[in-house]
């Protein structure tokens, strides 16, 4: 049973976090029935991270309402270099001269939703929403059925109260494969991963939510954390240790480097299996985070540096004919000029008569203008007419 656990584990990570599967579902499938198959032969020995049970039982009639034990807080924005250095100075200014210019940690700003969860001696006990920081919506029943959550935490098994909280989200591949299934069922599309993560998580019915490709990635640990960890980037490794999927962090020393990693993540952007919408700078040492503590709902220790916007607004005032060399005749989009993904764009194609239909995108029509990478920007969403 525990070689088998480690193999359905191995599969789940890479099929719903890496989104690159080792195995056909079908040899998958087989795996799980065997495991189900000792499971009922034998029940006393049912292992407690039994990937089986990570289907919920009852379906749930309505979300209970559960007060955080610390506030959950959200995140300041800046979005350049500049903003970025004044960050840093107003940490310094808040620091002795002996604490000056101290390590920062950095991660990437994953595109889901906030959960607390809570394990008691090892066992997964609580998952609860951000909802408005103060209280959230008590989704344990929907939170179990993530492949990659562990239900279970040997190494945490003799603390009393261990809160961990991380972002649950929609892999890309998993987004677009619900949302093709959906439509071939004549069901409506989520427009985002994080949008389909949400509704995924709303889900009354656990077995839904444990048929949605979802993933939780830990960023923090808020109750529980071993004393001799001190530091933040110290708290991340802890949490991959005893079972957790966290993202990369880089330990940075000054804006430069910060600005750097910043600039290496936007290189990866596109080829990462979720969606991101930035990167967390964050004050590496625990005690100093608590020195500093927070401002309204923000943490004066941390801060998101936000990727500009991949998809915006604006209006498309005329659509002309272009005459290629060939004589092919192509319509563009002549747009009120717009800054998309660090970019100004005042042109857009709109490839052929068929796309203009396909749209129903008229002169005058405020839109979405969609560019990611160094891909050509398209006309994603007609808003008004
Ligand atoms: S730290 C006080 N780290 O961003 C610390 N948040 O705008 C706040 N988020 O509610 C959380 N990736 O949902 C942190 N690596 C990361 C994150 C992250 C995404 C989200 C989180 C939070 C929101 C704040």
């Amino acid at each position: 049973m525990r070689t088998l656990i480690a193999a359905l584990k191995t599969h789940n990570n890479a099929y719903y976090v890496l989104d690159n599967p080792m195995i056909e579902d079908s040899e998958y499938d087989q795996l799980r029935l065997s495991l189900i198959e000792l499971e009922e032969e034998y029940p006393d020995l049912v292992q407690p991270d039994s990937p089986i049970n990570q289907v919920g039982d009852v379906p749930l009639s309505a979300f209970t309402q559960v007060t955080h034990d610390l506030p959950m807080l959200s995140l300041g924005n800046v979005f350049d270099y500049d903003d970025l250095s004044d960050f840093m100075r107003r940490v310094n200014d808040r620091l002795s001269v002996a604490q000056q210019n101290p390590e920062y940690e950095m991660e990437m700003k994953l595109d889901g939703l906030a959960v607390s969860l809570k394990y008691e001696y090892g066992q997964y006990v609580q998952a609860v929403t951000r909802g408005d920081g103060q209280t959230g919506e008590d989704i344990t029943q929907n939170v179990k059925t993530i492949r990659n959550l562990p239900l279970w935490l040997a190494d945490a098994k003799d603390i009393e109260l261990l809160e961990v909280r991380g972002e649950v989200l929609m892999p890309k591949a998993g987004f677009e494969r619900l949302n093709r299934l959906a439509e071939e069922n004549g069901e409506k599309t989520f427009a985002n991963p994080r949008n389909a993560a949400a509704g995924s998580l709303r889900q009354l019915d656990p077995a839904v939510a444990a048929s949605r490709p979802l993933a939780f990635y830990g960023y923090s640990v808020n109750q529980g954390l071993p004393e001799r960890i001190d530091t933040q980037s110290g708290a991340l490794a802890w949490l991959g240790d005893i079972g957790f999927t966290v993202s990369a962090v880089r330990v940075v020393a000054n804006p430069r480097e910060a600005q750097a990693y910043y600039e290496s993540v936007i290189e990866k952007r596109e080829k990462l299996p979720f969606e991101i919408d930035g990167t967390v700078i964050k004050v590496n040492s625990l005690a100093l985070q608590q020195q500093l503590g927070f401002l309204s709902r923000e943490p004066r220790w941390a801060t998101a540096y936000k990727f500009p916007a991949e998809t915006v607004m604006t209006r498309l005032h005329t659509i002309e004919w272009q005459v290629g060399r060939t004589g092919q005749i192509t319509p563009v989009g002549k747009l009120e000029p717009v800054k998309v993904g660090g970019v100004t764009v005042s042109n857009v194609t709109l490839h052929n008569f068929g796309e203009i239909q396909r749209l129903d995108v008229r002169a005058g029509d405020m839109v979405s203008v969609h560019r990611a990478g160094d891909v050509i920007p398209k006309v994603t969403r007609v808003w008004e007419e």
